[in-house]
């Protein structure tokens, strides 16, 4: 990184506008290396000088990434792996640390987001905030009028936990395969969720899909593809 304003370093890294920036510096606020630097004209190496502001280290705002990956199965969304196993971090090639948001479990596939943001993680994991997630789902055996009531109005899963009221739509009754296919959106994000409800109905899951998170669907991805968010997604997931 080449030398940039001291005025314009304090403004880039969130401190005030730039114009109130030199002001502080007039004030005497700002240190370069120990030293209280009161030149509007003084310049920094960000990459070598040490700034602080009333006596605490300045650090430029790293730029904000989101972005959605459709997760393939096999792929785990921890950014640590001690068992040699696929990371969803080795298919999105960006040069800033992200983490997912939330988790998706190996064998599940669809919508994840990544970010390097963490404000925007704590915020869309909060229990207070968490939003919609749409999954469908595979399940063997015909489900029944009955069951999927049970899914929508809460079961008990984790021995005591029952879950909040969810949205339960039957997609498709595979007579041959004995299979049936439904789509469940959940607002909150247990362990494991949409597996251990089906359970709970004594419905093996033969195959998981988040499609949705929010609003935003990840049908134009293929499998292990990504895309950035754009700001009204960003937007909107933050609103809701
Ligand atoms: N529910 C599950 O069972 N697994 C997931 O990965 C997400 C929701």
């Amino acid at each position: 990184m080449e030398e940039m304003r001291l005025q314009k370093y304090l403004a880039a890294s969130g401190i005030a506008s730039r114009r109130k920036c030199e002001q502080l510096i007039l004030e005497g606020k700002v240190e370069v290396n120990g030293k209280v630097v009161q030149a509007l004209g003084a310049k920094i190496n960000p990459k070598t000088d040490e700034v602080k502001y009333n006596g605490k280290i300045v650090k430029p705002e790293e730029e904000k990434i989101y972005l959605l990956l459709n997760k393939p199965i096999g792929y785990v969304t921890t950014a640590k792996e001690q068992f040699g196993r696929n990371k969803v971090l080795d298919l999105v090639k960006v040069e800033k640390r992200i983490v997912p948001v939330g988790r998706l479990d190996m064998y599940t596939s669809g919508a994840l987001i990544l970010t390097n943001d963490g404000d925007f993680v704590n915020r869309l994991t909060h229990p207070k905030h968490e939003i919609d997630k749409t999954y469908n789902v595979t399940i063997s055996g015909r489900i029944t009028k009955e069951e999927v009531e049970k899914l929508e109005q809460g079961v008990v899963i984790d021995n005591n936990y029952k879950t909040r009221p969810a949205k339960v739509k039957i997609l498709k009754i595979e007579e041959q395969k004995n299979q049936s296919r439904i789509q469940i959106t959940i607002h909150e994000g247990k362990n494991r969720q949409v597996r251990k409800m089906c359970q709970a109905i004594h419905k093996k899951v033969l195959a998981l899909h988040r499609c949705k998170i929010g609003n935003i669907d990840v049908k134009d991805l293929k499998l292990g593809e990504w895309r950035y968010l754009t700001e009204k997604e960003i937007k909107s997931l933050l609103e809701s």
